[in-house]
Protein backbone atom coordinates (compact mmCIF):
# COMPACT_ATOMS: atom_id res chain seq x y z
CA UNK A 1 0.00 0.00 0.00
CA UNK A 2 0.92 3.53 -1.10
CA UNK A 3 1.73 5.89 2.13
CA UNK A 4 -0.52 8.55 2.55
CA UNK A 5 2.03 11.24 1.87
CA UNK A 6 5.71 10.96 0.33
CA UNK A 7 8.67 13.76 0.04
CA UNK A 8 11.20 13.58 -2.04
CA UNK A 9 14.09 15.73 -1.80
CA UNK A 10 11.91 18.73 -0.93
CA UNK A 11 13.41 21.78 -0.78
CA UNK A 12 12.33 25.67 -0.42
CA UNK A 13 14.49 28.61 -1.73
CA UNK A 14 13.38 31.94 -1.28
CA UNK A 15 15.21 34.50 -1.78
CA UNK A 16 18.52 33.40 -2.44
CA UNK A 17 18.22 31.52 1.33
CA UNK A 18 17.29 27.68 1.32
CA UNK A 19 14.79 27.57 4.09
CA UNK A 20 13.96 23.94 3.50
CA UNK A 21 16.66 21.26 1.95
CA UNK A 22 16.32 17.67 0.65
CA UNK A 23 13.44 16.27 2.71
CA UNK A 24 12.53 12.85 2.25
CA UNK A 25 9.96 11.10 3.98
CA UNK A 26 6.84 8.71 4.07
CA UNK A 27 3.54 8.64 6.26
CA UNK A 28 1.54 5.80 6.65
CA UNK A 29 -2.43 5.58 6.77
CA UNK A 30 -3.17 6.63 10.28
CA UNK A 31 0.15 7.71 11.61
CA UNK A 32 0.58 10.46 14.00
CA UNK A 33 4.20 11.61 12.73
CA UNK A 34 5.26 14.93 15.71
CA UNK A 35 7.95 17.62 13.91
CA UNK A 36 10.37 19.28 16.77
CA UNK A 37 13.14 21.29 16.07
CA UNK A 38 14.56 25.02 17.81
CA UNK A 39 12.77 28.45 16.25
CA UNK A 40 13.73 28.74 12.74
CA UNK A 41 14.27 24.90 11.86
CA UNK A 42 12.09 25.20 9.39
CA UNK A 43 8.88 23.26 10.36
CA UNK A 44 6.35 25.73 9.26
CA UNK A 45 7.90 26.18 6.09
CA UNK A 46 7.67 22.65 5.63
CA UNK A 47 4.14 22.26 5.98
CA UNK A 48 3.63 25.55 3.94
CA UNK A 49 5.08 23.10 1.17
CA UNK A 50 3.10 19.87 2.20
CA UNK A 51 -0.14 22.18 2.21
CA UNK A 52 0.49 24.24 -0.76
CA UNK A 53 0.70 27.72 0.60
CA UNK A 54 4.35 28.14 -0.94
CA UNK A 55 5.56 25.90 -4.11
CA UNK A 56 8.72 23.78 -4.08
CA UNK A 57 11.53 24.66 -5.64
CA UNK A 58 12.94 21.33 -5.12
CA UNK A 59 12.09 17.65 -5.09
CA UNK A 60 7.97 16.24 -4.79
CA UNK A 61 5.07 15.57 -2.57
CA UNK A 62 3.29 12.28 -3.63
CA UNK A 63 -0.47 12.00 -1.87
CA UNK A 64 -1.91 8.39 -1.76
CA UNK A 65 0.55 8.06 -4.56
CA UNK A 66 -0.39 11.05 -6.79
CA UNK A 67 2.13 13.37 -7.82
CA UNK A 68 0.63 16.39 -6.15
CA UNK A 69 4.00 19.18 -6.08
CA UNK A 70 2.41 21.49 -8.93
CA UNK A 71 -1.51 21.52 -6.70
CA UNK A 72 -2.48 24.44 -4.64
CA UNK A 73 -3.78 25.10 -1.62
CA UNK A 74 -7.64 23.95 -3.07
CA UNK A 75 -7.35 20.85 -4.83
CA UNK A 76 -4.89 19.83 -1.95
CA UNK A 77 -7.77 20.35 0.45
CA UNK A 78 -10.17 18.27 -2.18
CA UNK A 79 -7.62 15.41 -2.21
CA UNK A 80 -8.32 15.42 2.26
CA UNK A 81 -5.11 17.60 3.23
CA UNK A 82 -5.88 20.65 5.57
CA UNK A 83 -3.91 22.58 8.40
CA UNK A 84 -4.14 24.95 11.35
CA UNK A 85 -1.71 27.70 10.97
CA UNK A 86 0.64 28.17 14.37
CA UNK A 87 -0.95 31.98 14.67
CA UNK A 88 -4.50 32.51 14.74
CA UNK A 89 -6.24 32.69 11.97
CA UNK A 90 -9.86 33.54 13.31
CA UNK A 91 -12.15 36.95 13.41
CA UNK A 92 -12.71 38.07 16.34
CA UNK A 93 -15.96 39.54 16.27
CA UNK A 94 -17.60 36.60 14.12
CA UNK A 95 -19.27 34.05 15.84
CA UNK A 96 -18.36 30.53 16.71
CA UNK A 97 -20.85 28.78 14.85
CA UNK A 98 -20.44 31.59 11.88
CA UNK A 99 -16.56 30.79 11.72
CA UNK A 100 -17.41 26.88 11.31
CA UNK A 101 -20.37 27.36 8.68
CA UNK A 102 -17.89 29.67 6.58
CA UNK A 103 -15.53 26.53 6.18
CA UNK A 104 -18.43 24.39 5.64
CA UNK A 105 -19.13 26.23 2.55
CA UNK A 106 -15.76 26.74 1.35
CA UNK A 107 -14.71 23.10 2.13
CA UNK A 108 -18.11 22.62 -0.21
CA UNK A 109 -16.72 24.94 -2.76
CA UNK A 110 -18.95 27.65 -2.05
CA UNK A 111 -18.69 31.29 -2.19
CA UNK A 112 -17.93 33.05 1.27
CA UNK A 113 -21.55 34.69 1.56
CA UNK A 114 -22.32 34.23 4.52
CA UNK A 115 -26.21 34.45 5.37
CA UNK A 116 -27.20 32.50 2.25
CA UNK A 117 -27.88 28.97 2.19
CA UNK A 118 -26.87 28.87 5.73
CA UNK A 119 -29.61 26.04 6.95
CA UNK A 120 -28.54 22.92 5.51
CA UNK A 121 -25.19 23.53 7.06
CA UNK A 122 -27.00 23.58 10.85
CA UNK A 123 -26.28 20.39 11.31
CA UNK A 124 -22.71 19.91 9.87
CA UNK A 125 -22.26 22.79 12.14
CA UNK A 126 -23.50 21.41 15.26
CA UNK A 127 -22.01 18.09 14.57
CA UNK A 128 -18.72 20.16 14.58
CA UNK A 129 -19.23 21.92 17.46
CA UNK A 130 -20.33 18.91 19.45
CA UNK A 131 -16.93 17.07 18.67
CA UNK A 132 -14.72 19.93 19.92
CA UNK A 133 -16.61 20.33 23.12
CA UNK A 134 -17.70 24.11 21.54
CA UNK A 135 -21.56 23.62 21.43
CA UNK A 136 -22.12 25.81 24.18
CA UNK A 137 -20.24 28.77 22.66
CA UNK A 138 -21.76 28.66 19.09
CA UNK A 139 -23.18 32.44 19.48
CA UNK A 140 -20.00 33.59 21.09
CA UNK A 141 -17.62 36.36 19.38
CA UNK A 142 -14.16 34.41 18.51
CA UNK A 143 -12.30 37.47 20.37
CA UNK A 144 -14.56 36.59 23.63
CA UNK A 145 -13.28 32.82 23.74
CA UNK A 146 -10.21 31.56 26.12
CA UNK A 147 -6.66 30.94 24.08
CA UNK A 148 -7.90 27.29 24.52
CA UNK A 149 -11.57 27.48 22.67
CA UNK A 150 -9.61 29.36 19.90
CA UNK A 151 -7.26 26.46 19.28
CA UNK A 152 -10.38 24.14 19.21
CA UNK A 153 -12.39 26.32 17.04
CA UNK A 154 -9.44 26.37 14.58
CA UNK A 155 -9.67 23.08 14.91
CA UNK A 156 -13.32 22.47 14.06
CA UNK A 157 -12.61 25.18 11.16
CA UNK A 158 -10.23 22.46 9.88
CA UNK A 159 -12.30 19.36 11.24
CA UNK A 160 -15.89 20.36 8.71
CA UNK A 161 -13.39 20.07 5.75
CA UNK A 162 -13.40 15.94 6.98
CA UNK A 163 -9.72 15.95 6.62
CA UNK A 164 -7.87 12.89 6.43
CA UNK A 165 -4.51 13.72 6.85
CA UNK A 166 -4.24 17.12 9.04
CA UNK A 167 -0.77 19.75 9.92
CA UNK A 168 -1.29 21.06 12.87
CA UNK A 169 0.95 23.67 13.54
CA UNK A 170 1.82 24.68 17.28
CA UNK A 171 -2.12 23.97 18.00
CA UNK A 172 -1.52 24.28 22.44
CA UNK A 173 0.54 27.63 21.55
CA UNK A 174 -0.53 30.29 24.07
CA UNK A 175 -2.62 27.86 25.47
CA UNK A 176 -3.04 28.01 29.16
CA UNK A 177 -1.43 24.89 31.01
CA UNK A 178 -5.14 24.02 32.19
CA UNK A 179 -6.09 23.87 28.98
CA UNK A 180 -3.35 21.64 27.02
CA UNK A 181 -5.36 18.23 28.63
CA UNK A 182 -8.53 19.28 27.08
CA UNK A 183 -7.03 19.96 23.59
CA UNK A 184 -4.02 16.86 23.49
CA UNK A 185 -7.45 14.58 24.30
CA UNK A 186 -9.10 16.19 21.35
CA UNK A 187 -6.50 15.67 19.25
CA UNK A 188 -5.59 12.00 20.34
CA UNK A 189 -9.07 11.20 19.69
CA UNK A 190 -9.14 12.66 16.07
CA UNK A 191 -6.33 10.57 15.42
CA UNK A 192 -7.29 6.96 17.43
CA UNK A 193 -10.79 6.87 17.33
CA UNK A 194 -11.60 8.65 13.63
CA UNK A 195 -8.30 7.24 12.69
CA UNK A 196 -7.18 10.55 10.91
CA UNK A 197 -3.44 10.41 9.81
CA UNK A 198 -2.23 13.53 11.78
CA UNK A 199 1.15 15.67 11.24
CA UNK A 200 1.81 18.00 13.88
CA UNK A 201 4.66 20.93 15.05
CA UNK A 202 5.29 20.88 18.88
CA UNK A 203 7.85 21.93 21.37
CA UNK A 204 6.29 20.16 24.34
CA UNK A 205 7.75 16.81 24.39
CA UNK A 206 5.28 15.98 27.23
CA UNK A 207 2.64 16.92 24.81
CA UNK A 208 4.32 14.69 21.88
CA UNK A 209 5.54 11.14 24.21
CA UNK A 210 1.63 10.79 24.54
CA UNK A 211 0.37 11.07 20.82
CA UNK A 212 3.20 10.74 19.03
CA UNK A 213 4.41 6.87 16.76
CA UNK A 214 7.31 8.95 15.34
CA UNK A 215 9.23 12.04 15.92
CA UNK A 216 10.72 13.95 13.40
CA UNK A 217 13.54 15.98 14.14
CA UNK A 218 13.76 19.54 11.79
CA UNK A 219 17.35 21.17 12.49
CA UNK A 220 18.58 23.86 9.77
CA UNK A 221 16.07 23.23 7.26
CA UNK A 222 16.87 19.90 6.69
CA UNK A 223 15.74 16.28 8.69
CA UNK A 224 18.13 15.30 10.82
CA UNK A 225 16.20 12.38 12.45
CA UNK A 226 13.10 10.53 11.82
CA UNK A 227 12.36 7.80 14.38
CA UNK A 228 10.16 6.57 17.74
CA UNK A 229 9.88 9.01 20.47
CA UNK A 230 12.34 6.40 22.60
CA UNK A 231 15.17 6.23 19.80
CA UNK A 232 14.75 9.72 19.12
CA UNK A 233 15.38 10.76 22.56
CA UNK A 234 18.29 8.67 22.70
CA UNK A 235 20.04 9.80 19.26
CA UNK A 236 23.29 11.93 20.03
CA UNK A 237 22.99 14.04 17.55
CA UNK A 238 19.78 15.18 18.26
CA UNK A 239 20.56 16.08 21.98
CA UNK A 240 23.53 17.51 20.55
CA UNK A 241 21.93 19.89 18.31
CA UNK A 242 18.41 20.14 19.79
CA UNK A 243 17.55 18.68 23.24
CA UNK A 244 20.44 19.63 24.79
CA UNK A 245 19.69 23.15 23.94
CA UNK A 246 15.34 22.69 25.04
CA UNK A 247 15.90 20.73 28.32
N1 LIG B 1 8.80 33.96 3.16
C1 LIG B 1 10.02 33.87 3.68
N2 LIG B 1 11.06 34.52 3.15
C2 LIG B 1 12.28 34.42 3.67
N3 LIG B 1 12.59 33.70 4.76
C3 LIG B 1 11.60 33.03 5.35
C4 LIG B 1 10.27 33.07 4.86
N4 LIG B 1 9.49 32.28 5.65
C5 LIG B 1 10.31 31.79 6.60
N5 LIG B 1 11.56 32.24 6.43
C6 LIG B 1 12.73 31.90 7.27
O1 LIG B 1 12.86 30.51 7.24
C7 LIG B 1 13.35 30.04 8.49
C8 LIG B 1 12.45 28.94 8.99
O2 LIG B 1 11.21 29.52 9.40
P1 LIG B 1 10.02 28.64 9.90
O3 LIG B 1 8.93 29.57 10.28
O4 LIG B 1 9.72 27.59 8.90
O5 LIG B 1 10.66 27.94 11.20
P2 LIG B 1 9.96 27.11 12.36
O6 LIG B 1 10.77 25.87 12.53
O7 LIG B 1 8.52 26.94 12.10
O8 LIG B 1 10.21 28.07 13.63
P3 LIG B 1 9.29 28.32 14.94
O9 LIG B 1 9.58 27.18 15.88
O10 LIG B 1 9.79 29.61 15.47
O11 LIG B 1 7.86 28.39 14.50
C9 LIG B 1 13.45 31.24 9.40
O12 LIG B 1 14.80 31.68 9.42
C10 LIG B 1 12.54 32.26 8.73
O13 LIG B 1 12.98 33.57 8.98
MG1 LIG C 1 6.82 27.51 13.06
Amino acid sequence: MAPVLRLRDLGWTVGGATIVEDVSLAVDEGEFLAFIGPNGAGKTSLFNLISGLVPATRGSIGLDGTDITAEGVPARARRGLGRTFQTSSLWPAMTVAGHVRLAAQAADGGSYRIWRRARPYTDRVGRVLERTGLAGRAGVVAGALSHGEKRKLELAVLLVGEPRLMLLDEPMAGVSAEEVPALTALIRSLHRDEGRTVLMVEHHMDVLLGLADRLAVMHHGTLLALDTPRAVMADRTVQQAYLGEAL
